[in-house]
Formats: C-alpha cells, sequence, structure tokens
C-alpha cells in the first residue's frame, strides 16, 4: 500500500454530480489496482448548498476542505463567486494549470497542440472589487497586479516548461523548444500588465534555457486559433487566462475534455474548466472525460507532491484507459459518440481492471508513452 488519501469533494450542481460519480468510480478502481487507499468526504458547496444550508459554501463544508490532502470539485451554478473564487483567494491557490492537448482518439482542426495555460489564479479583475459611482450609472473595477504574484506564477511557467521538456523523446525536443509566452495588454495597460510582463521578463533571466517571449492578447487570440501547435506555456493574468483557455480547449475539441488544477504551495482544488451544463442535467448524457481528466491532474500533483510512484502509475493507466477506452468508439456525443456517462465510465473502470499494464505499451493510441507526469 502506498499512503492513503483523504480527498475532500464538491459534486456542485447541473451535471456535477453525474460527472463526479464517474470520477469516483473511476479513483476507486484504480485505488484497488495500484493499492492506494482514498477515502471520500463530501463538502457540500454550490446552488444546492445555498438552497438547503444558507451558505454557497457552508463552514462545515470549507473545515472538511482543510483537513483533506486536496479537492475534487464539480462545476457549480450561479455561486462560483462564493465558492471558487474564495477558495483560490482564501487557499493561495495562485496558479490555475490549464492544460490543452490532442488527442487521436477526439476530432480536432488541429494536430499536435500541447500547450499550457498558467493562469494567475488570485490578482487582477478577479479581486472581485467593483464600485459603483453616480446612482449606479458608473462602475469601476479594480485590477490588482502585483511584483510578488507575477514572478511567483512566471516561476510555476518556467519550471513546467522545463518539466515538460524533461519528458520529451529527442525526436520531440528537435520539433518543440521549451518556451514560455508571457500574454498580456501592455500597450494599453503599461502600469498593471506591463509589471506583469517585466516580472515574468526578470524571472526569465533565471531560466536561460527556455525561450521566453511577449505577445499581445488579441494576437494569443488569434495565434490560438491560427497555430496552436507552435504554443508549449502560456503564462498570464487571471481574465486572460479563463478567456484563453476556454478558447483552447475548443481547438483541441472542446470543454467536455477540459481540465483544471488551482494548485497552492501544499493544497489543491482540481476541477473541470467547464461550467454545470444545467440543460443537459440528468440525462446521463454529460461527457466524464473533463472530470477525469482532471483526475489525472489530480494524480499527478500527488505523485509529484508526495513522490508517490504508484500515483503516478494511476495517472499513465488512466490516461491509457480513457484512450483504449475512446478509441474504440465508446464516447459521449459531444465528442462524436453516443455512449451515455455510465457506459464510458464503466468502459474506462474495466479498462483499469484489465490489469495488462498497457500504460506501458501504446503504440496504437499514441498518446501514454510519451507523455511527462507535470510536475509541479
Ligand atoms: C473558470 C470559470 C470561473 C472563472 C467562473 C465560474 C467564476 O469560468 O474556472 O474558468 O471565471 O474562473
Ligand atoms: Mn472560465
Amino acid at each position: 500500500m502506498s499512503r492513503s488519501y483523504r480527498i475532500s469533494y464538491i459534486e456542485g450542481d447541473g451535471i456535477g454530480p453525474e460527472i463526479f460519480a464517474s470520477a469516483r468510480s473511476v479513483i476507486e478502481a484504480l485505488g484497488e489496482r495500484f493499492k492506494i487507499a482514498f477515502e471520500f468526504v463530501a463538502a457540500p458547496a454550490g446552488d444546492g448548498a445555498l438552497r438547503q444550508f444558507g451558505e454557497a459554501l457552508p463552514k462545515p463544508s470549507y473545515s472538511i476542505i482543510r483537513e483533506s490532502d486536496l479537492c475534487l470539485k464539480a462545476p457549480v451554478g450561479e455561486t462560483a463567486l462564493q465558492t471558487i473564487i474564495y477558495l483560490r483567494q482564501q487557499l493561495n491557490l495562485y496558479a490555475n494549470i490549464r492544460p490543452a492537448k490532442n488527442y487521436r482518439f477526439i476530432e480536432s482542426k488541429f494536430h499536435g497542440v500541447d500547450l499550457v495555460i498558467v493562469r494567475e489564479n488570485t490578482e487582477d479583475l478577479y479581486v472581485s472589487r467593483e464600485f459603483e459611482e453616480n446612482n449606479g450609472k458608473k462602475a469601476v473595477a479594480l485590477k490588482i497586479v502585483t511584483e510578488e504574484a507575477s514572478k511567483r506564477i512566471a516561476r510555476v511557467a518556467f519550471e513546467m516548461a522545463l518539466s515538460r521538456e524533461a519528458g520529451r523523446s529527442p525526436k520531440e525536443k528537435e520539433a518543440r523548444e521549451a518556451s514560455v509566452v508571457c500574454v498580456q495588454k501592455s500597450n494599453v495597460l503599461p502600469k498593471s500588465d506591463g509589471l506583469f510582463m517585466r516580472s515574468c521578463e526578470s524571472v526569465s533571466r533565471n531560466f536561460p534555457s527556455v525561450k521566453y517571449s511577449s505577445m499581445y492578447v488579441d494576437t494569443a487570440a488569434m495565434n490560438l486559433v491560427r497555430n496552436p501547435e507552435s504554443f508549449d506555456v502560456i503564462v498570464t493574468s487571471n481574465l486572460y487566462g479563463d478567456i484563453l483557455s476556454d478558447e483552447a480547449s475548443q481547438v483541441v475539441g472542446g470543454l467536455g475534455l477540459a481540465a483544471s488544477g488551482n494548485i497552492g504551495n501544499d493544497f489543491a482544488v482540481f476541477e473541470p474548466v467547464h461550467g454545470c451544463a444545467p440543460d443537459i442535467a440528468g440525462k446521463g448524457i454529460a461527457n466524464p472525460l473533463s472530470m477525469l481528466f482532471t483526475v489525472k491532474m489530480m494524480l499527478d500533483w500527488l505523485a509529484s507532491k508526495s513522490n508517490d510512484e504508484n500515483c503516478a502509475m494511476a495517472s499513465k493507466c488512466l490516461e491509457s484507459s480513457i484512450s483504449v477506452v475512446s478509441g474504440s468508439g465508446i464516447k459521449t456525443s459531444d465528442v462524436g459518440g453516443n455512449s451515455r456517462t455510465i457506459e464510458v465510465t464503466n468502459a474506462i473502470c474495466s479498462e483499469i481492471g484489465k490489469g495488462k499494464g498497457q500504460w506501458t505499451d501504446d503504440g496504437n493510441m499514441g498518446v501514454v508513452k510519451e507523455d511527462v507526469l507535470l510536475k509541479w
């Protein structure tokens, strides 16, 4: 047995409970296969919690989250400010890591995309300091940027570029050089975005082997649909990161796959990038893959933080199992299949249970062998 981990979880609203159930089954299958003990503790939060307890993030839920090793969160509805934005700020989860990668089993207009958006997660317009003047006829929102937080997120981005490069084969290294692009709008905001850019630039000097450049956010938005494969690591402030990560997810096949981790120094909240999709809630057709790739990020983080080889193997096995199942056509309708959430989940659990060690040899699907665990 490797260590045991206590996962606090937020089932969320809309499709949240359905995709969380999928994640839980998959985590249990992986726990059994790789002898990892996972304990689940519910931390009700979101619109449902607001209705039931009068608070979107009740104090007992917050305590449960704080006492756990990490939090796994499904999407919530209209109460994001009181739940996830609060948790990001309160727990100082300063790095929001949002990968976007092409998989062969998901149709996309692009090929060879493998980028990560490293989004600053505590500042910018997300500090929620808004004011009204003139009886609500004028409104002001503060955009906060500090050198400390900007340098901190820049260091995460450069470390990420190095660890991604370390996992590439010589051939891949030839095709893609480790790079960090700082995305900002310093031509219009020379003080705030200028500070962000200057901070990234100054950190870049400590990482001479990583190519550094800077790009205005409008250009970055355009290049993401022009030549997305040219990006490696994008470091950016909170709001631009929010917008660009939705865009990047569409570039590789849709929000139904997009995962993220809100990472601090010793705690993290993992969640899909998308919202709670009330229009399809309860129909059993939601794509669980965003939640399952979120589980993969969780396992990578545990592997790296706790130096836990079992979690590292579980992560690779999960990615491989997703690839095998999706490659065989068992997928939900948003990504071109006609399977239900439960069918995708069951097939992935059964693939995990087969125990053939497929994660070491995935020549057909071509996703795992060359994959690196993300290092934090
Ligand atoms: C995200 C979401 C949140 C954000 C919302 C729900 C507040 O869009 O995680 O990207 O803007 O950060
Ligand atoms: Mn968003």
